[in-house]
């Protein structure tokens, strides 16, 4: 393992990390959390649950008005449901995130979440375009597609399940298109974000990269 670098914050930062499912963001949100003390939120669970809750209701997922009350209802209490990981969530959830009244019912409180005293790491797909366009560092992780598919592949072959490599890519290469295709706060990289490519980098490293992006930032501010 690499020697990690010693980053303390001189104020409470926010941090903003964008970027398509796979690439490495959440460990990287979680490695960033933890190391400089920040609070951290998973935007995409709060996409996650209204998904799972709308299944689950028997709601159809391209009913704009029916995901709206959904995401208007939505309570912290949801976030922690033990249903939300996984390729399934994952798909429902990039369906409602199109509409964009359940977009809406989500800005305030990830805003207030990322504006608490003590600083917050945020990921998803708009954060430092939408969310938060005033964060101090911005990331936009990223990965090949295959790289992604290939991780993901290897994940679920770790856990026993049988899977197959071509059907997880197009699954990979279908979720950026919804993401990114979209008319409401398409995934995309903020103009001042940097960009970390990760095809080639192991978690330690994607972390080290951001922690001397973060170290470079609070030298010049
Ligand atoms: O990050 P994730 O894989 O948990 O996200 C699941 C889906 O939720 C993603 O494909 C699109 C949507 N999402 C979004 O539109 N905006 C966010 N800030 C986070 C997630």
């Amino acid at each position: 393992m690499p020697e990690m670098t010693d980053v303390v914050l001189k104020r409470p930062l926010l941090i903003a990390i964008d970027g398509p499912a796979a690439a490495g963001k959440g460990t990287l949100a979680q490695g960033l959390a933890t190391r400089l003390q920040l609070p951290y939120l998973d935007t995409g669970l709060l996409y996650r649950a209204i998904g799972k809750l709308m299944q689950i209701a028997g709601l159809d997922l391209d009913d704009a008005q029916a995901a709206t009350a959904v995401a208007e209802k939505l309570t912290p209490a949801d976030l922690q449901r033990a249903d939300l990981r996984g390729r399934e969530a994952g798909e429902l959830a990039s369906r409602v995130a199109v509409h964009s009244g359940v977009r809406a019912a989500l800005i305030a409180f990830q805003r207030d979440f990322a504006h608490g005293p003590h600083g917050a790491v945020l990921d998803g797909r708009d954060i430092g375009t939408v969310i938060c366009p005033d964060a101090d560092v911005k990331l936009y992780v990223t990965a090949s597609a295959e790289v992604r598919a290939r991780r993901r592949t290897d994940e679920l072959l770790a856990k026993g399940r049988s899977v197959d490599y071509q059907a997880i890519l197009s699954e990979v290469k279908a979720r950026d298109a919804r993401d990114s295709g979209r008319v409401e706060a398409p995934l995309r990289p903020a103009d001042d974000a940097t960009v970390i490519d990760t095809s080639a980098l192991g978690p330690a490293e994607v972390l080290m990269t951001a922690l001397s992006i973060v170290e470079n930032w609070q030298k010049r501010h």
